[in-house]
């Protein structure tokens, strides 16, 4: 019979068929355990990809803060360097040269006062960046608490209750008393005094935030830090003021330079910022920084090897990733101050438009407008009783949208509202979309006899603007 000729070979089953892929997929996949056997790498990526088609689009989601879209070449970058270990500072020490200068620019930014003197790291988030000056501000006050051979064992921390839940996490992982300051009327956030009055001789600091995450509003920084200055004349207790700038802190350097919320305020010790927010990175990146040597206790400080010397370091991870550090270095270098402007005041313009134009649907009424963080919160007019904030938010993500809807915490649990955050890529035309949808949804809401959803079954993607756990020890 001889050889048989290449043409009349018998192909593998799945070859030539109308969708080989597909019929190469298991019966069944592995969802708990560990499969027994590998699988082509085609068919193992085309299973997780389509799982993956079940999540919400990232551009489409409102709820979050974080970046959902980079320029190509950042995305380039990131795939480049995504091999790279952040603590791998001796072998990639050029990614490690990117850190240090991009801590130099954000000091400047922030008016630190010799910016060579201002201390700083890269992290995983505002989170990590909060555990971390958090931990500082308690080792300081530890310190000098000794010194003066006073007891150590009951440090507390105040803030206004609106603050993100990973100040709960700090206070509740390293044993800090949260003393929260309660809204009031239409205060949503912390207020000078509030702050003033719940401190004392064991408070380690004061968090102040730029913007809140409940409804995008500035806290009052200075005026923080002047109550804070008169506290001492007054009590002789010294208390720092960390600022909590996970998203201003690459919004207001930018639109609001006469605004005095950072180091220029000699009250303020340490900033912490997300790069994966406003500073435009994919998750997750951010920055913490100190105004000198003195705000940041040497004993935390732990050694890694550089270029045969010494690199010191504050960090909760060994090894993280290096990819959004050289992102976050490209998207300084290639936007520089202006660009950065441009890009936020864009942001500015879209959430401004965006809330007024929601004013004038009819049922709503502004809690902001946009014009801090380009985020607004919304509530329902007091005589609305027969749909819900709950509602609203269900029937926009119908049509796609992510916008979640959440209560306030004490004294206003009695207020819900939708937030919407305007992020780089979310522009006047998608903002016309969502403004058809929503005008699209709402005679239906209003044909409702009561409303159908409430907090208990309203899905639960508040991004952080949740309610304080009452669980949590040491809560006030
Ligand atoms: C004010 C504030 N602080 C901290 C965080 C936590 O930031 P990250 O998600 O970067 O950990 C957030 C997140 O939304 C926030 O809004």
């Amino acid at each position: 019979m001889g050889l048989t000729h290449p043409r009349h070979r018998r192909r593998p089953q799945t070859e030539g068929s109308a969708n080989p892929l597909f019929g190469r997929e298991q019966r069944t996949v592995a969802r708990h355990e560990l499969p027994r056997r590998e699988m082509d790498p085609d068919t193992a990526y085309q299973i997780v990809h389509d799982e993956l088609m079940l999540d919400g689009n990232a551009r489409l989601n409102l709820a979050t803060f974080v970046s959902t879209w980079a320029e190509p070449q950042a995305e380039r970058l990131m795939a480049e360097c995504a091999d790279k270990n952040m603590i791998d500072k001796d072998e990639y020490p050029q990614t490690a040269e990117l850190e240090v200068r991009c801590t130099a620019m954000l000091a400047r930014l922030w008016h630190a006062p010799d910016a060579h003197q201002a201390v700083g790291c890269s992290t995983t988030g505002s989170s990590e960046a909060a555990m971390l000056a958090g931990l500082a501000l308690k080792r300081r006050w530890q310190h000098a608490r000794r010194a003066a051979g006073k007891s150590a064992e009951r440090p507390n921390l105040v803030m206004g209750v609106n603050v993100q839940v990973c100040w709960e996490k700090f206070a509740a992982y390293f044993e800090v008393e949260a003393r929260y300051v309660p809204m009031d009327g239409d205060r949503y956030h912390l207020s000078a005094q509030g702050a003033a009055e719940l401190c004392d001789e064991n408070t380690i600091g004061v968090i102040a935030v730029l913007g809140s995450t409940f409804d995008g509003s500035y806290e009052p920084v200075a005026d923080i830090a002047q109550a804070l200055d008169d506290l001492q004349q007054s009590s002789g207790w010294d208390i720092p003021l960390h600022v909590d700038a996970a998203s201003g802190g690459m919004i207001a350097p930018f639109l609001d330079p006469d605004l005095p919320w950072d180091f220029r305020l000699p009250r303020v010790a340490s900033i912490n910022t997300s790069g994966h927010k406003y500073g435009l990175v994919m998750p997750g990146v951010g920055w913490a920084l100190w105004r000198d040597a003195a705000a940041l206790p040497e004993d935390l400080i732990f050694h890694v090897d550089y270029l045969g010397g010494d690199m010191p370091t504050f960090a909760l991870n060994f090894s993280r990733p290096g990819a959004q550090v050289i992102a976050q270095y490209y998207n300084f270098l290639r936007l520089g101050f202006d660009g950065y402007r441009r890009v936020q005041q864009t942001c500015r313009d879209v959430a401004t438009r965006l809330a007024g134009e929601i004013a004038k649907l009819g049922p709503f009424e502004l809690i902001t407008d946009g014009s801090e963080l380009p985020v607004f919160a919304v509530r329902l007019r007091e005589d609305i009783d027969n749909f819900s904030v709950f509602d609203v938010s269900a029937a926009l993500r119908e049509h796609g949208w992510l916008v979640p809807a959440y209560t306030f915490p004490a004294n206003r649990t009695d207020l819900a509202a939708l937030r919407i955050v305007v992020r780089n890529g979310f522009g006047h035309d998608l903002a016309d979309l969502l403004l058809d949808d929503l005008r699209r949804v709402l005679p239906r809401l209003q044909t409702q006899q009561t409303p159908h959803r409430d907090a208990d079954n309203a899905g639960g993607f508040a991004h952080g603007a949740e309610t304080k756990n009452p669980q949590q020890p040491g809560r006030r």
